[in-house]
């Protein structure tokens, strides 16, 4: 289109720069100043086996993270989580732990660990590291031990063992399913030295241990005191090491419903993940709007989720972290729904923070966003605590290419090369500019490694390299979470792009990774990571993270713009087609694309379809 026809057809602002800024209705006053670190936060996911490697083995470990914090203290973020490092089987990438006081080998050392902490924090940069405790690996002493003792043994009583029903109990003990496909239930055989049954002829089947995950992750059951006293032992191990919070996997899976009812709901990663074949069903498949609580499918509910008695937990723990200085912080991984459900795992006396996935998994779409992002402020105002945002991270598409398919409202865990594609220039687009108004959403914001540099998933990577247990369990139906966890790209010109010094990755990049290397866009005015350290810089000085959030009411029902007001800050993205003309009289502080200036005496500002711009009265 020309720039005659966009100007016709752009959508105008309000005609003086007074009326666009103008606050509209409050929806949340703010803290003012964060009294506590976390409640303004921007933490930056590392995802340890695919951010940098430093020993050449082509799986990325401490070392590597420690040697490239100045990226991260240059990019301006406040904190890292680090996914898990412990030692493991590496059955479910870490998140199946063996040992939770040690480092896996692959990863480094405990003493690689204390220096990646001594020079996070030299630099500002604090560290939350994550703890799984919903289930062990198999590997675990635990487990081993439990395997080894007879039923109804103290060792067995850790985790969820049961008769299978059925006249021989060959049948599991309920009916559910993994969230990686397959049954919940693996049976071994009977009797002190059991394993897991093969079917053998000589082989004498026993009981069944649940496992909410794959086979090799094993659930502890939390009405064991044993476990609660060894998981607050745990805390204290890493608290003891410096560590400023814990990123707390599965939060709502702790606590079953007595009894283990049937259920005959689905459960998944991503509940309400709509898959389609082709372009022409995505065509079909409507807007459905926006729930007022601002539910978009993004909650796992059911027996084995989001019980009351999880709540017992968390206020144990707040306890043991009260115990030590320095606003130490507990964030839920919780897949529950509506945000008010989800707000009750962060009131005063439990968790200090929770995933937003409602607001990950909200379309690109006016409406919908204004609904999620009111409903999650009210619902975190509720409680006193500080609502998160999230766009990416090591189970989801990456944002860049979500936003780019067809229908962005249809949510894959991963994508095959022979399914639709994502247009990769307007997920790009789409993707800055979502994360250019989460970063001006007061509260607190996470990034996903590899997010700064606009990185999309690969889409293409061959089924005989895949490791996610979710590609085996479903017989190849899920292409699973592997294409977001593709090792990062730092220079363009390097063997496998500088993620380590033999040029070896555990995952094959795409090429395309060459143009999103960290050394190409460095320095580079416009880039992807030039824009997110911009922002991040704007972020602090304004100090949007603890400020206000007040709809313009010029664009309060707009169907393509969304625009507020933090501070003296206007947030303004939009989503439709055609741009949107500012007033005279407005400075921009920080834009997800360029916005077209004419270079008239007084400058107008147009604001192109896919791009948010923050704005100041001049
Ligand atoms: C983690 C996943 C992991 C699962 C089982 C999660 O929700 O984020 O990566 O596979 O828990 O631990």
């Amino acid at each position: 289109m020309s720039r005659t026809d966009s100007t016709l057809l752009a959508t105008t602002a309000p005609a003086d720069a007074g009326a666009l800024l103008a606050p509209g209705e409050l929806v949340h006053a703010g803290p003012g100043e964060a009294p506590e670190w976390w409640r303004d936060a921007v933490i930056y996911q590392v995802y340890p086996r695919s951010f940098a490697d430093g020993d050449g083995d082509g799986i990325g470990d401490l070392p590597g993270i420690t040697s490239k914090l100045d990226h991260l203290a240059e990019l301006g973020v406040d904190a890292v989580w680090l996914s898990p490092f412990y030692r493991s089987p590496q059955k479910d990438a870490g998140y199946d732990v063996a040992d939770y006081r040690d480092v896996d080998p692959l990863f480094g050392t405990l003493a690689d660990l204390d220096e990646l902490l001594a020079k996070a924090h030299a630099r500002g940069i604090r560290v939350v590291v994550d703890l799984v405790p919903n289930h062990t690996s198999d590997q675990h002493a635990w487990f081993q031990a439990a395997l080894a003792a007879p039923e109804g043994s103290p060792e067995r009583a850790r985790y969820i063992f049961r008769e299978g029903r059925g006249e021989n109990g060959e049948l599991p003990p309920n009916n559910w399913q993994s969230i990686f496909g397959g049954p919940a239930w693996t049976r071994v055989t009977a009797g002190a030295g059991a394993r897991p049954v093969t079917g053998a002829a000589d082989e004498v089947p026993g009981q069944w241990y649940l496992h909410l995950f794959d086979s090799s992750q094993p659930d502890l059951d939390w009405e064991n005191p044993e476990v609660r006293s060894e998981f607050e032992d745990v805390l204290r191990f890493w608290l003891d090491k410096g560590v400023d919070g814990f990123r707390i996997d599965v939060a709502h899976g702790m606590v079953k419903a007595p009894g283990l009812p049937d259920w005959d709901g689905t459960v998944s990663m991503v509940e309400g993940t709509e898959t389609t074949d082709s372009a022409e069903d995505a065509e079909d498949v409507v807007d459905p709007g926006a729930p007022e609580d601002g539910s978009t499918g993004a909650g796992n509910s059911g027996p084995m989720f989001d019980q009351d008695g999880v709540h017992e937990i968390y206020r144990d723990w707040h306890q043991v972290l009260a115990q030590y200085d320095g606003d130490r912080a507990l964030v839920a991984e919780a897949w529950v729904e509506p945000l008010s459900r989800l707000a009750r795992y962060v009131r005063p006396d439990e968790m200090h923070q929770a995933f937003n996935f409602s607001f990950l998994t909200t379309a690109w779409s006016a409406a919908p966003l204004r609904t999620v992002i009111a409903a999650s402020l009210r619902a975190n105002d509720e409680v006193g605590a500080p609502t998160t945002w999230v766009l990416s991270n090591h189970d989801v598409v990456r944002h860049a290419s979500r936003l780019g398919l067809e229908n962005p409202s249809l949510r894959p865990n991963g994508i095959f090369a022979h399914e639709p594609q994502p247009d990769e220039e307007l997920g790009l687009r789409r993707a800055r500019a979502a994360s250019l108004l989460m970063l001006g959403l007061p509260g607190s914001s996470y990034l996903y490694q590899g997010e700064e540099l606009g990185l999309p998933e690969h889409t293409a990577l061959p089924d005989d390299v895949r490791e996610d247990p979710a590609f085996f369990r479903t017989q190849g139906a899920e292409a699973g979470r592997d294409g977001c966890r593709v090792p990062l790209p730092w220079h363009a010109d390097a063997p496998g792009y500088g993620f380590g010094p033999s040029g070896k990755t555990w995952l094959p990049q795409p090429e395309s990774y060459a143009r999103y290397a960290a050394d190409a866009q460095r320095g580079v005015a416009g880039s992807t990571y030039e824009t997110y350290r911009a922002a991040l810089a704007t972020r602090r000085a304004e100090r949007l993270g603890s400020g206000t959030l007040a709809w313009v009411d010029a664009f309060a029902d707009s169907p393509d713009v969304v625009a507020f007001r933090n501070r003296d800050v206007v947030v303004l993205a939009n989503l439709g087609t055609e741009p949107v003309v500012l007033p005279h009289g407005v400075e921009v502080l920080a834009e997800s694309g360029p916005v077209v200036t004419d270079r008239s005496a007084d400058p107008q500002v147009r604001v192109p379809s896919d791009t948010t711009v923050w704005l100041r009265a001049l």
